[in-house]
This record gives C-alpha cells, sequence and structure tokens, in this order.
C-alpha cells in the first residue's frame, strides 16, 4: 500500500519518478505527488488522483533530485493535503511514507509537534526534523521512537535523500551516475539492486549510497540481480484483469514446466516427520489455501487453512511436525508477514508460498515454493490465484510420491466465458448467492469476493447444504443464486437444494461440466480430473466479475478502496 520512488542523477528526475510512481499504481491510487530541489528549496506537487494526473502536471518540470508517492489513504482523508510529499514545518525537509505510525497521536504531543501535523506520516517528518545532527542521524533517532510500520525516503533541502524501513519495503539501484529508490524492484532501472531489510538505512547524496545500521554505523551490503518480468508491457486487452485472466493456461503450463526442469519440489525442506500443514494466508490467498488443504487432506497428510488475521492473534499450537505455508502472490501482506515472523521466532519449518521473487516473506521463510504468474498488475487477483491452487494440487501429489502431470495437461483446458444476457441478468438482481459443496464452496468464496471487490453488489457464498439452516429467508424473486457443481459425490445432494431455491422464486445459473442440470440456467465447463476443477469453474466466475464490473461502467483494475499489496494492518 503506497508506492514510492526516489531519482538522484543527471536526467530528468521528475519524469523518471513519475514513469515509477505510473508502474507503482498497483499499490495505491487515490493521491499522489512529487517533491525536488530547486536553488536550495524544495517545491510540491500534489494531485488527487491516478499518476497521469500528475504527469499533466510536471509535463514542464524537470529536476535531478525528486522523491515521489502514490497514495492508498489510511490516515487522513484522500485529498490534496494529505497526499505525499509532505513538507516539514521548517520547510527544511520532504517526505513520502508508507506504512502506519500507531503512536502519532502520542508523539505530537510529547513532542508538541505543530497542530499542523494531521497525519501519522507528518507527525513522522516533524519529529525527524526536531531531532539533532545530520540527516542520516535525524531518521535513525525518529525511527527509534515510532511504533509502527514505515518505508521513508526523506529529502533535504541541500539535496541529500535518506531512506529507512521497518515492515514496508523499499529498494535501491545505481546505474553508473544514477541512483534509482522504489517500494518495488520493478520500478528501478539497472541489473541489479540493494534490499534494505528492516532498521537499515542509507544515505544518497553526490550520487554516492552509504548504507547504516539502526545504531548509525556504516555498514556493507550485497548487490541482488533483477529478475525482471518481461509480461509487465504485455497488455493485449481492454484491462490487465482480462489479461491476466487469459494467461492462466499459460502460467500454470510455466509453473508446472519450472517445477520439473529446476525440480523445486525437491529442494523444499520438510519437518523430519510430517505431521500436518497448516497454510496462513489472507484474501484470495485464504481461499487458495482452502483448497490447499482440501487436496492435502486427500492424500492423507492432516491439514488447515487459517486466516492471517486471526493467526497472528490466535493460542494454536504451534509444533515442529507441522509445516506452516504462508500463501501469497505480494509476498508482502502484512498479517501474513506478522504470522510468518510469529513461527519463525519459535524456529518452525516454514514455507513461503508466493509469486513475487524478491518479496518479504521470501526472506522471512528462506524455504520458498515460486508460483510463476508473472505480474499482476489488477487490483483483483485472478491468474495468481489459480497458480497458487494449481502448486498446492501438485505438491499434495508430490507427498503423495505421484508423478506431477505431463506438460500438456493443462492444453485442453477451455476457457469458458461468461454470456452477456447471462452477465446483464444476474447485475439485474438485488441478491446475489453462490452455492457449492466441498471444494466448490471454496470456488463460491472466492467468485463471490471477486464479485463484490469489483462490482460492489453485495453478494456472499454459503455452502449449500446450510442454505436450509437460515439463509433459504433471503431467498425469494430478488435472488439469484450461482451454483458451482464439479464434483460428481455432491451432484444429487445439491440438485435438491437448488430446487428448493426454485420453489421459493429465485433464479438458479449452474456452473457445471455434468449435463444434469437441463432445468437450470447453465455455464458449461470442459472436463477434467475433479480435483483440477477448482481451477476451471472459477474462469467463468472470474469473467463474471469482470463484465459485471464493466457493465456498471467501473475500472476492474483499480477497484475502490482497494490496493494491490497490503501492507498495513
Ligand atoms: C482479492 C485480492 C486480495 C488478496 C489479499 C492477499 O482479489 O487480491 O484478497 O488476495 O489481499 O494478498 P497477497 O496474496 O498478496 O498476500
Amino acid at each position: 500500500m503506497c508506492g514510492i520512488c526516489g531519482y538522484i542523477g543527471s536526467s530528468n528526475g521528475v519524469k523518471e519518478v513519475v514513469r515509477g510512481l505510473k508502474i507503482l499504481e498497483y499499490r495505491g491510487y487515490d493521491s499522489c505527488g512529487v517533491a525536488f530541489v530547486e536553488n536550495g528549496k524544495i517545491d510540491i506537487v500534489k494531485t488527487v488522483g491516478e499518476v497521469d494526473n500528475l504527469k499533466k502536471l510536471t509535463k514542464n518540470m524537470s529536476a535531478n533530485v525528486v522523491i515521489g508517492h502514490t497514495r492508498w489513504a489510511t490516515h487522513g482523508g484522500v485529498n490534496e493535503r494529505n497526499a505525499h510529499p509532505h513538507l516539514s514545518t521548517s520547510g527544511k525537509l520532504a517526505m513520502v511514507h508508507n506504512g502506519i505510525i500507531e503512536n502519532y497521536k502520542e508523539l505530537k504531543e510529547e513532542f508538541n509537534l505543530n497542530s499542523l501535523s494531521n497525519t501519522d506520516s507528518e507527525v513522522f517528518l516533524n519529529l525527524i526534523d526536531c531531532e539533532k545532527g545530520t540527516l542520516i542521524n535525524k531518521v535513525i533517532n525518529a525511527s527509534k521512537k515510532v511504533q509502527g510500520t514505515f518505508a521513508v525516503l526523506v529529502l533535504g533541502s541541500d539535496g541529500e535523500m535518506v531512506l529507512g524501513k521497518c515492515e514496508s519495503p523499499l529498494y535501491l539501484s545505481k546505474v553508473e551516475n544514477e541512483v534509482y529508490i522504489a517500494s518495488d524492484v520493478l520500478a528501478l532501472k539497472g541489473e541489479n539492486y540493494f534490499a534494505l531489510n528492516d532498521h537499515e538505512f542509507a544515505s544518497v547524496k553526490n550520487r554516492k549510497i552509504i548504507f547504516y545500521n539502526k545504531n548509525g554505523e556504516k555498514i556493507t551490503k550485497k548487490s541482488e540481480k533483477i529478475e525482471k518480468n518481461s509480461d509487465f508491457s504485455k497488455i493485449f486487452y481492454k484491462t490487465h484483469m482480462e489479461s491476466e485472466i487469459l494467461e492462466t493456461k499459460d502460467v500454470l503450463n510455466k509453473t508446472l514446466k519450472k517445477y520439473k526442469e529446476e525440480n523445486i519440489f525437491q529442494n523444499i525442506k520438510l519437518p523430519k516427520k510430517l505431521n500436518s500443514i497448516s497454510l496462513i494466508a489472507c484474501g484470495t490467498a485464504y481461499h487458495a489455501s482452502l483448497m490447499g488443504a482440501e487436496f492435502f487432506k486427500k492424500v492423507g497428510v492432516d491439514a488447515r487453512a487459517y486466516l492471517a488475521s486471526e493467526f497472528r492473534y490466535g493460542r494454536e499450537l504451534l509444533n515442529k511436525n507441522t509445516l506452516y505455508i504462508f500463501v501469497s502472490q505480494s509476498g508482502e501482506t502484512a498479517d501474513t508477514i506478522a504470522s510468518a515472523k510469529m513461527v519463525k521466532e519459535r524456529n518452525l519449518p516454514m514455507l513461503a508460498l508466493t509469486n513475487m521473487e524478491n518479496c518479504l516473506l521470501n526472506r522471512i521463510c528462506e524455504n520458498v515454493l515460486p508460483t510463476f504468474a508473472g505480474r499482476e498488475i489488477a487490483v483483483a487477483s485472478t491468474k495468481a490465484y489459480s497458480c497458487q491452487v494449481w502448486s498446492l494440487y501438485l505438491f499434495s501429489l508430490i507427498l503423495a510420491n505421484k508423478s506431477l502431470p505431463k506438460e500438456d495437461f493443462v492444453k485442453n483446458f477451455a476457457f469458458v466465458n461468461y454470456d452477456d444476457k447471462l452477465v446483464k441478468e444476474v447485475a439485474s438482481y438485488k441478491k446475489v448467492f453462490f452455492v457449492g459443496r466441498d471444494l466448490d464452496y471454496i470456488t463460491a468464496m472466492e467468485a463471490s469476493l471477486k464479485l463484490k471487490e469489483i462490482s460492489y453488489i453485495n453478494c456472499f457464498a454459503i455452502a449449500s447444504g446450510e442454505l436450509k439452516h437460515g439463509t433459504l429467508a433471503l431467498i425469494d424473486s430478488d435472488a439469484v443464486v450461482i451454483a458451482i457443481c464439479t464434483q460428481e459425490k455432491i451432484k444429487s445432494k445439491l440438485k435438491s437444494n437448488l430446487e428448493e431455491i426454485k420453489a421459493r422464486g429465485g433464479k438458479v445459473i449452474v456452473v457445471s461440466q455434468f449435463d444434469d442440470f437441463k432445468d437450470f440456467s447453465c455455464v458449461k465447463l470442459s472436463k477434467f480430473d475433479e480435483l483440477f476443477m477448482p481451477i476451471v469453474s472459477v474462469i467463468p466466475m472470474q469473467f463474471l466479475a469482470l463484465k459485471i464490473c464493466e457493465l456498471f461502467g467501473y475500472n476492474p483494475d483499480k477497484p475502490r478502496n482497494l490496493a494491490k499489496s497490503v501492507t498495513v494492518e
């Protein structure tokens, strides 16, 4: 959440930073801004809305030392005033911040900070400005007083930049005499990058980078190779979301191929005696984890999925014979990271299932099972979800000592779209329910999340067997029920549930590979191994959400109140 960018060099830094912010827009897009130094004075340009607005505003501006930010509001409303960069009361420092300072009210009182300091970020900035010494000392000292999370980039009116982090990500790269700073390696230029660890800092002055630890001592850091994802600029469709759904088949194949070629499963460290698996994640990744738990149970390994936001405060009895799998597309999600740190502190077996090679979660877990879904830009996760489910399915085969499927396994998997008439029909209902049993209930949860997050329809998923325990009261002619049925053993049970819905005037649409639902509107799926069907059946559900969103005139790539990586609690 929130993207930070910085540039020091001889090119036009305003342009470079705006370019970087555009790439980081997936981290937040409610407001943005840049700050730069001109003749010893800091200038700031900010705007509400997307980076394209900032691009227009700054098109004739030029500077060599620039910081920028694209915001996802946490403290303080969405307006130009609360947009970053902020200027300190003295006018000597500007700062961009990603994270949350939890004790900002206490700090404001304790240090008598100016009443203009409204947001947590402004309090942090003015706290830095009040500290004594060089800019690096000021930032290090102030960061010891704050509680919460931060990645900060501070610009002094003399052109020095200082950056530091705790939990939120921050990276740098150097290309000859130019220094790039960003919240994501993707927005950097060059071949190599430096990753700041928590409580590490850097000062960049006269294009020279010096790294420091939390005690203010100079440290050396090794650079790592940037693996840029070439998929990023490959948009053939109107929206990233559409293009990403359509990439599913390719990325499943790529993931399988990589697992085979690079012996990835063989390199995973398992507990000496594997008794159970706990999967911990948020949102869509949690749904993939629920699916994974079912796969593991089917091969005889006890497994359970947890919401990371609950797990981190729960009373789970952790033990050394459990493998803790943290599932996250971004590898940055605050609750998942906090849960992983909790397990790491106890030195227990852990594994990161992530889609981002350089992410924080991989650094924490060390033991990594990557997905190769490629960069996912649309906020709503689609191809990455399918890849997570696929990965967990393949992992369950490995645990059962079975061989991985042949590489052309997914070749025949036909994409099923939603016909436009059905889309319009669903969109016309006041109440939308998704139902299913067993694995299909998990797909129903994911379908419901997808629809609500981009179309803002109030909908929910329910295990179809639960309908008669209360929810049937809501079924009438204002309700449409989308039923997913891909598992033979629950077919007849589901059918009777659907009859009950029909009898109460509810509209029923069935998504299935079976021919048994002729009395209802149907979306026909291609036939596969039943354990693979969750990947087949989720595609039309993703398309349904996308099409309804577009029908309502919303942008599916940038839904309201959401960001691609949720780095705050
Ligand atoms: C929904 C969605 C979110 C994420 C969740 C976890 O489409 O994308 O629910 O799945 O915020 O994100 P990651 O997987 O990055 O940990």
